[in-house]
């Protein structure tokens, strides 16, 4: 019956394509011609699978520890504030449908200062930031960020987790890796530290993180209406990074909410009208003979 083949290749279409969203990510252990034992952690996402969305308290969290230590170096420069108070985004507040009346955004913003042209005399001014504003760039440009960092270029963080490969996985590993013991004959020139996690095992960062580095206070969002609190873990090493990436993964993929709520309907919505062809399929045929 042609009707049921065509059904079953929707179906099984349907169920590898959402094999494909819930698959893990598996990353091959960095190569680079020396050996590491080195075991990627692979944590469970609170973005991934079908219905995935953002752990809200740790990507606040992760905002934190992003201002507090990766912003002396890292620009987030695709990212506005008001961003930070869009829906399904970190601070997103339902009282404030537009994230430019938040007052924690303006808050944020402010926290920022910002180079800008003098209206009146047309002079270099700073001043500080409003939640239009991008966040602003660390260094005025490439050089002046290498000539900083030893040579060595602190990439955008943005959409860090989209670009590497492994994501957020990636990105996690990357962070708690800096105390793995440095491979056997591994010469380190100066200005580089030993990472299994990075390719070739050699990176021109230092360890970012420390325990205790940040103060973690309660975090406070707003779920289904409701105004959550949520008590301030320890901050470890561990758990700023899983709480930087939570930011991270945000920023590299904003609108990831949104998407998944509307590819769900979808679904729905595709699996209702099967159902109801299947049945007007035999109510139109019930009486020819085939
Ligand atoms: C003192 C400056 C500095 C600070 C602070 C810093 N970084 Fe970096 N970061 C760098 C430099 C320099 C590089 C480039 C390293 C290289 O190319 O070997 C880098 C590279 C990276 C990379 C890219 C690694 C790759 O795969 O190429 C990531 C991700 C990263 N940093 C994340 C962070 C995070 C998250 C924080 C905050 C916890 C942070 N960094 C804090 C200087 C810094």
């Amino acid at each position: 019956m042609a009707f049921s083949k065509i059904l079953k290749l929707i179906l099984v279409g349907a169920v590898s394509l959402t094999g494909l969203t819930l698959g893990s990510t598996t990353i091959a252990s960095a190569a680079g011609g020396y050996e590491s034992d080195y075991e990627m952690v692979h944590k469970h996402w609170h973005f991934k699978g079908m219905r995935g969305t953002y752990d809200k308290a740790a990507a606040q969290r992760g905002y934190q520890v992003y201002r507090e230590v990766c912003s002396s170096c890292h620009a987030l420069e695709q990212l506005s504030f008001r961003h930070l108070g869009d829906k399904g985004a970190p601070f997103y507040n339902e009282d404030y449908p537009n994230p430019n009346d938040n007052p924690l955004i303006k808050a944020f913003a402010a926290d920022w200062m910002i180079q800008d042209t003098d209206p009146e005399t047309g002079d270099p001014i700073e001043r500080p930031g409003i939640t239009a504003d991008k966040f602003p760039a660390i260094y005025p440009n490439d050089s002046a960020a290498r000539g900083s960092n030893g040579g060595a270029l602190p990439p955008d963080l943005s959409t860090i987790v989209s670009a590497r490969s492994g994501g957020a996985d990636y990105l996690y590993n990357l962070l708690i890796a800096y105390d793995s013991p440095v491979p056997e004959g591994m010469v380190l020139s100066p200005g580089t530290y030993y990472n299994p996690v990075m390719e070739g095992g050699k990176i021109a960062m230092k360890a970012p993180l420390s325990d205790g580095q940040v103060d973690y206070a309660p975090v406070e969002y707003m779920y289904k209406g409701e105004m959550k609190t949520i008590p301030a873990p320890e901050a470890t090493v561990e758990q700023m990074s899983a709480d930087l990436t939570e930011f991270l993964a945000w920023s590299s993929d904003p609108k990831l909410e949104q998407r998944k709520t509307a590819g769900f309907a979808t679904m729905l919505y595709l699996l209702i009208l099967c159902v109801l062809l299947w049945f007007s399929y035999q109510r139109v045929w019930r009486n020819v003979k085939h």
